[in-house]
């Protein structure tokens, strides 16, 4: 990117997730489980189920009218909108085409990102440089996951882990380039696909009465594998975002990771050395909402005063792919 490129600032954060709450104890009803293991394990308490009619376009959409709210741009000001999702509505037309109609925007470019639960920080890599170098000014950059439907619930290893909601950011375009997204890192390792994966529903594997059988269209993992992988990734990412910009983890005032377990969060505590007072964590509200998570902790940590001008947050992910990566905002 050229020196005189123009700075991308976030001017709102906004989120949604449905009213139904379901608690650990709730969830041990249905699936051989306990309050004791799923909290031990992971320090998930509850997670939100969308209710009947919510789908990830409206909770997306109502998540990206808080953030326009919050950044005070109306809804013609948009100019590019993009969701990562990894649980569209449906495989075409996209989550962001639905999303642009069901919010009156205008009908600029509006595309789907698939990143997993990195997405959300595919995303704000993308649509910054694209308003770098290009004539947006103002950009919807949502995380909305369904994720629900996809949990097989007589694998209780994954399906404790989940949740449903949106969060979304307002990135707008500045001649300030000392403010906002100062740099983004992503990489990804494709080599062990089925390590996380829904094989159904896809080219490879469309629906058919054996895919049904089978269980193909629920979410298939291999906890333990994901987790040791998940920690080396996100330490990575963190570290390298600190050194190619020569901050110190003292730098750094907030940390927002992605919301999959609290201890793959204290094993990056542990590793890259900045005190857990300075993460923010939601994991036990709202379990793993995949893309979703950073946005939607974004948006509780701004409305809960944990955001100042001039901070540096940084935001880490990890998801299927594997995808990984961070953000560093100087926010303004
Ligand atoms: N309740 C009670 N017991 C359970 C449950 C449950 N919900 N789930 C598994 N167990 C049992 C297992 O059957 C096993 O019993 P056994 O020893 O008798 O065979 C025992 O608990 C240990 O199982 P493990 O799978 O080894 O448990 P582990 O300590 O690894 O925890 C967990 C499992 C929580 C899934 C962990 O591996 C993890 O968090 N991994 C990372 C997952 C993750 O973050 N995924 C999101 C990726 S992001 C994205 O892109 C979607």
């Amino acid at each position: 990117m050229s020196r005189t490129a123009p700075g991308v600032i976030i001017t709102g954060t906004g989120s949604y997730t449905p009213s139904t709450v379901v608690t650990n104890e709730e969830l041990s009803i249905r699936v051989d489980t306990s309050d004791e293991w799923i909290t031990s394990r992971t320090g998930i308490r509850e997670r939100r189920f969308a209710q009947e009619g919510e789908v990830t376009s409206t909770m997306g959409a109502k998540a990206g009218q808080a953030a326009m709210e919050s950044a005070n741009i109306e809804p013609h000001q948009i100019d590019l909108i993009v969701v990562a999702t990894l649980s569209p509505d449906m495989n075409f037309p996209s989550t962001a085409s639905l999303i642009q109609h069901s919010l009156g925007l205008r009908m600029v470019t509006s595309f789907d990102l698939s990143a997993a639960c990195s997405g959300f920080l595919y995303a704000v890599e993308v649509v910054s440089n694209m308003m770098r170098s290009d004539s947006y000014a103002h950009a919807l950059v949502i995380g909305a996951e369904k994720m629900s439907p996809l949990l097989d619930w007589s694998d209780r290893g994954t399906c404790v882990l989940f949740g449903d909601g949106a969060g979304a950011v307002v990135l707008s375009k500045t001649d300030d380039t000392s403010h906002g997204v100062i740099d983004s890192y992503s990489g990804n390792d494709g080599s062990n696909p089925e390590l996380l994966c829904l094989p159904g529903g896809g080219s490879a594997m469309p629906a058919s009465t054996e895919s049904l059988a089978q269980k193909q269209h629920f979410i298939k993992m291999n906890g333990r594998e994901i987790f040791r992988i998940a920690v080396r990734w996100m330490e990575q990412s963190a570290i390298t975002m600190l050194e190619r910009n020569n901050l110190k983890p003292e730098d750094i005032s907030l940390i927002i990771p992605h919301q999959a377990n609290l201890r793959i969060i204290d094993a990056l505590v542990r590793s890259i050395k900045i005190p857990k007072e300075k993460f923010f964590v939601n994991v036990d509200s709202y379990g793993n909402t995949s893309a979703a998570s950073v946005p939607i902790a974004l948006d509780e940590a701004r409305q809960k005063g944990c955001i100042q001008s001039g901070d540096y947050v940084l935001l880490v992910a990890f998801g299927a792919g594997l995808t990984w990566g961070s953000t560093l905002i100087k926010w303004h």
